[in-house]
């Protein structure tokens, strides 16, 4: 239990480092939540205009994921988990920033690609597949959201998939102005500024 708990604060900690903040103060860009959904993700940064920096933040909020579940994976499958978990829960409520943070959608990818690739390739193509169709990445994010853990049961990662139907619940519940936005047509589209 210690340790499953130590995992759970490294990878928090680690989620933590809101990189799409960062990198719009570095470049100059202002504050990012002052822009757009006010969100501190890729998709967000994207509508300052900085294609490049977008790519980063979403590079660099996936990979927190991953490395927090490859490092703490060398002790233990069940510490990958709680480490993963921890990094997912850290960037939707970082620690530096007064517990405000982002829908996390980078991150669960990054967690993914740690723990299953095969999922982190469902992830992809289906958010690629959606985004193409609609332009929308809140809505792109949400139907990956649903097939991750359906596609992880079925490859009979039991562990991995629980685990993902919970993230992929409070991906839901992060993305519940989104869902409003859906529904009454004013959701922006992927790259429009805001
Ligand atoms: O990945 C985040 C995306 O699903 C929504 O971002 O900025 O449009 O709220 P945003």
């Amino acid at each position: 239990l210690p340790s499953l708990l130590a995992a759970l604060v490294f990878g928090y900690l680690l989620g933590s480092i809101p990189f799409g903040l960062i990198l719009t103060r570095l470049a100059g860009l202002g504050d990012v939540r002052a822009i757009g959904s006010g969100n501190i993700g890729a998709t967000n940064v994207l509508r300052t205009g900085n294609k490049k920096l977008a790519a980063a933040t979403l590079l660099l909020d996936a990979l927190k994921g991953a490395a927090a579940v490859l490092i703490a994976g060398r002790w233990g499958p069940e510490l990958a988990l709680a480490a993963g978990f921890g990094a997912f829960i850290g960037h939707l409520y970082p620690i530096w920033i007064g517990f405000k943070g982002g829908k996390g959608v980078a991150t669960y990818l990054g967690v993914l690609l740690g723990l299953a690739w095969q999922g982190a390739l469902v992830f992809v193509l289906v958010w690629l597949i959606v985004a193409f169709a609609t332009r929308y990445s809140s809505l792109s994010a949400l139907v990956a959201a649903v097939a991750v853990p359906i596609a992880l049961f079925l490859l009979g990662l039991r562990d991995v998939a629980l685990l993902f139907a919970i993230m992929s619940l409070i991906v839901f519940i992060k993305h519940q102005a989104n869902i409003s936005r859906l529904m009454n047509g004013t959701e922006g589209k992927i790259g429009a500024k805001g």
